[in-house]
């Protein structure tokens, strides 16, 4: 049972991981792997009633690790903590499966609540280095937290939230699929925007110089007189926009 954990755990962290080489060098090198071999200790001892036992080896793993982890904290499956230096994982947050957590991230609570004051984070969730996660929010599945983000309130599934306070970017994307270092490597996204960008910067340039051939042709590319677009505009506009569609 504590081979097969161990070993889907290491095998997550291959796939995860473009910079894992082999099994033994996530076995020997990889403090997250240790982080949670002390922490299942930990939490035995916490919920058999040692608590101080149970906080005592939390505190031996931070030592170890770089990555504290209170051991009343609920951790799902494969949990993937890279690299882990600073990483606190407070006493009621809850981690789903297949998280990843890079250094730095805090799971933290805040004075404003008691009881349950830690986040709870659903499955494949990945958060970035340095982020803050506070009180005791949910954070739903597949979401993505961006690196030194301050997030204090629920974060749909799906959803990639930015800066301080964290706020949504794009329009979410529901993915099962682990993103290494959270980031969305679909291609078409930065060329469609650069083509759109630059689809746009030739619009404007074309209406300056129709303005500048005719001076009856306002530099936005209406017709002074009319308010009309003007016709050659439109014209040069339309195969503008048929050359982006076929490139796309
Ligand atoms: C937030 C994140 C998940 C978004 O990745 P993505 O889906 O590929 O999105 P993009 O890079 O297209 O960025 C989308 C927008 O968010 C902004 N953004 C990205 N990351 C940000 C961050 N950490 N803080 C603030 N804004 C950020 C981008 O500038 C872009 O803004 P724009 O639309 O105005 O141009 C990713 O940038 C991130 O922070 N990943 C964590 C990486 C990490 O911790 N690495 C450490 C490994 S050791």
């Amino acid at each position: 049972m504590v081979f097969k954990r161990l070993r889907e755990e290491i095998e997550s962290i291959r796939v995860r991981d473009p910079a894992a080489r082999s099994r033994l060098e996530i076995l020997l090198c990889y403090p997250g792997l240790h982080a949670l071999f002390f922490y299942r200790i930990a939490r035995w001892a916490w919920i058999h009633g040692f608590t101080l036992a149970g906080r005592f080896l939390s505190h031996v793993g931070k030592m170890v690790s770089g990555i504290e982890i209170h051991p009343g904290a609920t951790i799902g499956q494969r949990l993937f903590i890279d690299h882990g230096t600073g990483v606190v994982i407070g006493e009621t947050a809850v981690v789903g499966d297949d998280v990843t957590l890079y250094q730095g991230v805090t799971l933290g609570g805040t004075s404003l609540h008691k009881g349950k004051r830690h986040p709870t984070l659903g499955d494949r969730v990945i958060v970035g280095s340095g982020a803050q996660i506070l009180g005791p929010i949910t954070v739903a599945d597949d979401a993505r937290i961006g690196a030194n983000a301050v997030v204090l309130s629920d974060v749909p599934a799906g959803v990639t939230m930015v800066g301080i306070p964290a706020r949504a970017v794009g329009p979410g994307r529901h993915t099962k699929e682990f993103l290494a270092y959270a980031c969305d490597a679909e291609l078409p996204d930065p060329l469609l925007r650069l083509i759109e960008g630059l689809h746009q910067e030739i619009e404007d340039l074309r209406d300056q110089v129709a303005h500048m051939q005719n001076p009856t042709v306002d530099v936005d590319g209406t017709d002074i007189e009319t308010r009309r677009p003007n016709v050659d505009v439109r014209a040069a506009t339309r195969s503008t926009r048929k050359g982006v569609s076929n490139l796309t």
